[in-house]
């Protein structure tokens, strides 16, 4: 077989297995724009809430530019991206290898299985239906003021904070959450 055979072969076994995994996690991994990256970094707080040891989590970090992002945002915390289809996955490791940010996790791993407990903020840029599967996991696991940030599709709901217009085409909506206190706070 020539050269052009097996890279032809290859970009299709890649395709398809981008494929696959879309429909198996309902979510493509199609990257943040630049213009929502700068939007997201805006709305969120120079200092997050909890303590240091209180993690970012990327959920569904795709390619790792916005974990990038990110990381090199929050120097001080430990960012976690969490990736569930190979490719992107494989890529994101490539493509951060020379110059990943210490601060900087991205593991193969779903993460509706995962446990997001000592999370200060979560991003994610998720279809509506996978953040509908997400909300309860949020709502149980999540600490009271920690930060949701989703890119472009509402959470069900909740009522966002904040929520700001990106500078591109679509003016892509970015909605900034915050997990209200329990009910049996004592602080509440
Ligand atoms: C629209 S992309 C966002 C990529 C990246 N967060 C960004 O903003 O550039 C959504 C990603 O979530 C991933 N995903 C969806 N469900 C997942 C799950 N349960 N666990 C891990 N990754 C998941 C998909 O594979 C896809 O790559």
């Amino acid at each position: 077989m020539t050269i052009e055979t097996w890279v032809l072969i290859f970009a299709l076994a890649a395709i398809a297995a981008v494929f696959a995994w879309t429909l198996m996690t309902g979510s493509p991994p199609t990257p943040t724009s630049r213009a929502v990256r700068r939007t997201i970094l805006a709305t969120l707080p120079a200092r997050l809430p909890g303590d240091q040891a209180a993690e970012v989590y990327e959920l569904g970090a795709g390619w790792g530019g916005l974990a990038l992002a990110l990381a090199r945002r929050y120097p001080d915390r430990q960012i976690i991206g969490m990736e569930l289809s190979p490719l992107p996955w494989l890529v994101s490791l490539i493509l951060t290898a020379l110059n990943r940010p210490a601060n900087l996790t991205l593991r193969r791993a779903d993460f509706l299985n995962a446990d997001l407990s000592g999370a200060s903020l979560v991003v994610c840029y998720l279809s509506a239906d996978v953040l509908a599967r997400l909300r309860p996991q949020l709502e149980r696991q999540l600490r009271p003021g920690a930060l949701i940030v989703s890119n472009t599709f509402a959470i069900e709901g909740w009522r966002p904070l904040e929520s700001h217009a990106a500078r591109d085409i679509y003016k892509s909506p970015v909605y900034l959450y915050e997990i209200a206190p329990r009910d049996s706070d004592p602080e509440k």
